[in-house]
């Protein structure tokens, strides 16, 4: 399966990577500063119709709604574009992220960066990877040498769990925090060790299926801000080396 998942990657990497920088047709979804293109449905299109094909009858969840339900143990989670304001405005920052469960639980997940050209890929209980290099997050233990990252959601203007509170005070505690637009990127920057920690609010599940996966195969943790296990649905995301897990917490835990 995992074979597969990458080939869609692929192939719907592709047409992204095509469309980038090309005129394309862009409509807002809840607010003006939340788009969709028409990039990111052929992007979905394109990879619905493959696991459809492929995999008839397995249930697909995709971002901008071309999922369907039936009654299986497999659920396909699907972002068919993951940074579409990068993309949108010609920042080269933009992947692809598939994930699949069976029963729940994650069993594999795939996330195309496009422009690096880079298949982050794992299988549950298999480890991550970076094309065919083994992913191994970082063992950094100060919080204060730690270059984080960090996403806002596109209702940040409502400040949602002190979003920007936490921005500043880990911006002054550690070493630096970056903002690159996608989240499912963000994931595989701390899988492949070059962040420490990742965190953000009110993500999707298709933001978080195939990243979560890929952390915790390269050896990371990822919790909500009070260290407890979540699922694809959580709204509060804490990904690390596993190692500063506890200091970020902590510093969450002064802003209550
Ligand atoms: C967004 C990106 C971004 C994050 C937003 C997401 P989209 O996904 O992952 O980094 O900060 O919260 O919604 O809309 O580009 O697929
Ligand atoms: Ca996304
Ligand atoms: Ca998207």
């Amino acid at each position: 399966m995992i074979n597969d998942i990458i080939e869609i990657a692929k192939q719907a990497g592709a047409v992204v990577r095509e469309g980038f920088g090309k005129n394309f047709k862009i409509d807002y979804k809840t607010s003006e500063n939340n788009l969709v293109t028409e990039v990111d449905k052929a992007s979905e299109k394109l990879i619905t119709d493959f696991i459809t094909k492929k995999y008839p009858g397995h249930s697909i969840l995709a971002e901008e709604g071309s999922g369907t339900k039936n009654n299986s143990e497999y659920f396909w989670v699907v972002d068919p574009l993951d940074g579409t304001t990068n993309f949108a405005h010609g920042l080269p920052i933009f992947s692809v992220s598939i994930g699949v469960q069976k029963n729940n639980a994650t069993i594999a997940g795939v996330v195309y960066d496009v422009m690096n050209d880079v298949i982050y890929s794992a299988e549950k209980g298999s480890g991550a990877f970076a094309g065919s290099q083994k992913l191994i997050v970082n063992r950094t233990s100060k919080l204060e040498h730690s270059l984080l990252v960090t996403g806002f959601p596109y209702n940040i203007a409502e400040n949602p769990e002190n979003a920007f509170q936490k921005f500043e005070t880990l911006t002054k505690k550690a070493r630096g925090v970056r903002r690159l637009g996608s989240a499912a990127i963000d994931f595989c920057f701390v899988a492949s060790g070059i962040f420490e920690g990742f965190w953000e609010v009110h993500l999707h599940p298709w933001d978080i299926c195939a990243g979560k996966l890929i952390v915790e195969e390269a050896g990371g943790l990822v919790t909500d801000f009070e260290g407890n296990e979540i699922n694809i649905y959580s709204k509060k995301i804490l990904a690390s080396n596993g190692v500063i897990h506890d200091q970020i917490i902590k510093e969450f835990e002064k802003l209550k």
